[in-house]
């Protein structure tokens, strides 16, 4: 472990978890707990409920919670230890090192070294004579050599061993060099290069480690592109390509390329302040990230239909991250790097002043589909058009475009825009809908990742949570517990990690908290946790009696198969119809 427990227990009593929630949301009381919008997924009426009696937080909506450590893994994008961190300075304690580490803390400075050798290896043979196919590719591209050296790019050698056995050379393991996923694992345990006559591309993080590669062939066959999996230091879903180079230059604002050839042309075009995402769509956490450095995107994407469903989903997590959104049209061109070979940085600059809002963008695809010299055309177009600007959020935006719709065909402004608000209100009440529909989905048992065999074992599952709450706030009824169930009753094998978890802890005389779990919990089972111990259940020794008998009973379990269909209040009241039956 790499934090003491009681370091941690002292950076819990420091940091608040209402404190802490309401520096990023604003919470507002509701009896014992707060209450206040998620800002881990889209709402309009808050269902994140803040619990200061256990130190942590549930959102009835999308399901996130946990306590105060896993609200800032999820809101600063951090791992476990870079969240402690994080807490830590805030509440100006020391996080005290050089403690025995865990494997993971081990092998992270192995990989880094590994990489950053790695890294050196493919940029040399790029720069010698047996790189030459890499470095023709690369010029052909346009690239000068000024910009090969500021990126570290390289190149991979046909062979199937060159790297590997340069690092054996070196002294790693074929394991390591296999956790940093340099090389692959073949059939019969032999390892080769991962990447074979491909030109590199070294990912580079903020503090300028090597974390990963992205590996291009130099002809048309596929795939096209590899990039490293994720490691123990790279998770493609948190690191954006050439954010080291853009981070000091994003205040006015970043622009959004698709891959890593887009960004090095419009980087050497001179433009610092562009970005890519690693072999996938943006993702939410991307989103968080960017929202650090600044407040306006400007979305570059491929102008074709795989670019425009791109935009769509980047404009969505952008704008759900507080940035907003500017979309660069192209014409001539299917994307950065064309378009700056073609017409120059002089060119591109020009389209970047001119990148539209995501409005005008988008009322620009309606218009394409339709020919507006037809009344059928017309009217359609406007239907389409109206039912999009109704969910735009600024009504002065609204009153402009219902402007131009008008201009463009004829009708009304008034017209137009009493069309817009009564679509509104439409929306308005699907949205509410929709939001409750989103609770109830979020509760599918169905759908259980964190607890698989809580669908089919619904009775006993409840049974198990009901004594992991007694449990988590009596602590001093561990013993009489004991003396009547152990983990071995226990049937979800989640709920049983949780209750052996509990009893070590108490066993242990530690205090039970949620973050005394933290670091061995995902982030969803935190949540779940966070749920099971804060949810709203009577709680009595008799109750608990029932849930125990529930567990004990093996027959009425095998016998009651159809509980499984049981909603959840249906189950409370056969608990209590079982309790009536006893007395
Ligand atoms: P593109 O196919 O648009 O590639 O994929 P590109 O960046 O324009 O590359 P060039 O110009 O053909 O060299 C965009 C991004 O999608 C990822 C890569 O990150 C790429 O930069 N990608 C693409 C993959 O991860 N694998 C692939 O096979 C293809
Ligand atoms: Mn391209």
């Amino acid at each position: 472990m790499a934090i003491p427990k009681s370091f941690i227990e002292t950076l819990r009593l420091s940091s608040d978890v209402e404190a802490i929630v309401s520096s990023y949301v604003k919470l507002k009381r509701q009896g014992r707990n707060l209450v206040g919008l998620c800002p881990f997924h889209s709402e309009k009426t808050p269902s994140m409920v803040v619990y200061p009696d256990t130190q942590s937080f549930f959102c009835f909506g999308c399901g996130a919670g946990g306590d105060v450590i896993s609200f800032i893994m999820r809101i600063e994008n951090l791992d476990y230890v870079e969240a402690v961190r994080f807490l830590a300075q805030r509440a100006g304690l020391t996080v005290p090192e050089g403690q025995a580490e865990d494997r993971l803390s081990q092998i992270k400075p192995v990989i880094l070294e590994i990489n950053r050798l790695a890294a050196h290896f493919y940029h040399h043979i790029l720069r010698s004579a047996d790189g030459n196919a890499g470095l023709q590719y690369f010029t052909e591209r346009g690239l000068t050599p000024q910009t090969m050296v500021k990126y570290g790019l390289g190149y991979a050698p046909p062979g199937w061993n060159t790297l590997r056995d340069y690092l054996r050379a070196k002294g790693f393991s074929f394991e390591q060099m296999y956790d940093a996923g340099v090389v692959n694992r073949g059939r019969e345990g032999s390892y080769y290069d991962s990447f074979r006559n491909r030109v590199i591309f070294p990912i580079v993080d903020l503090r300028k480690n090597v974390i990963g590669f992205g590996g291009r062939v130099l002809d048309d066959s596929k795939p096209k592109y590899l990039n490293t999996n994720d490691t123990p230091v790279f998770k493609k879903s948190r690191n954006l390509f050439s954010l080291n180079f853009a981070k000091n230059h994003a205040e006015k604002r970043l622009i959004l390329a698709e891959g890593y050839m887009d960004v090095i042309a419009v980087n050497q075009a001179g433009f610092e302040n562009v970005v890519a995402t690693l072999g996938t769509a943006l993702t939410p956490e991307q989103a968080r990230l960017i929202s650090s450095y600044t407040k306006e995107v400007v979305i570059a994407y491929d102008s074709d239909g795989a670019g425009r469903k791109a935009t769509d989903r980047a404009v969505g997590l952008l704008e759900e991250a507080g940035i907003t959104a500017k979309i660069l049209t192209m014409r001539g061109a299917k994307d950065p790097d064309e378009f700056i070979k073609k017409f120059g940085a002089q060119r591109f600059r020009m389209l970047l002043e001119d990148a539209g809002s995501v409005t005008a963008y988008q009322l620009g695809v309606i218009r394409e589909k339709y020919n507006l010299d037809t009344p059928e055309g017309k009217s359609t177009f406007l239907t389409e058009a109206v039912r999009y600007l109704a969910t735009v959020h600024s009504a002065m935006e609204r009153e402009v475009y219902a402007g131009e719709l008008s201009a463009q065909t004829g009708v009304l402004r008034e017209t137009v825009l009493s069309n817009i608000e009564l679509e509104r209100k439409k929306n308005f009440r699907r949205d509410k809908k929709k939001e409750w529909a989103g609770i109830a989905s979020s509760q599918d048992l169905y759908r259980d990742r964190v607890n698989p065999q809580k669908a089919t074992n619904l009775r006993e599952a409840k049974a198990e949570e009901g004594i992991l709450a007694f449990l988590f706030k009596n602590p001093d009824h561990l013993t009489g517990i004991l003396s009547r169930i152990t983990e071995s009753d226990f049937v979800t094998d989640f709920n049983r990690m949780l209750f052996f978890g509990m009893i070590r802890r108490i066993q242990g005389g530690e205090e039970l908290t949620l973050s005394g779990f933290a670091e061995e919990l995902s982030p969803e089972q935190m949540s779940r946790l966070a749920e099971i111990v804060n949810r709203d259940l009577p709680m009595s020794e008799e109750i608990l009696s029932d849930y125990i008998h529930i567990l004990k009973d093996a027959p009425l379990r095998n016998l009651s198969r159809h509980v499984a269909e049981m909603s959840g209040d249906e189950l409370l009241d056969a608990v209590e119809r079982l309790r009536q039956k006893k007395k």
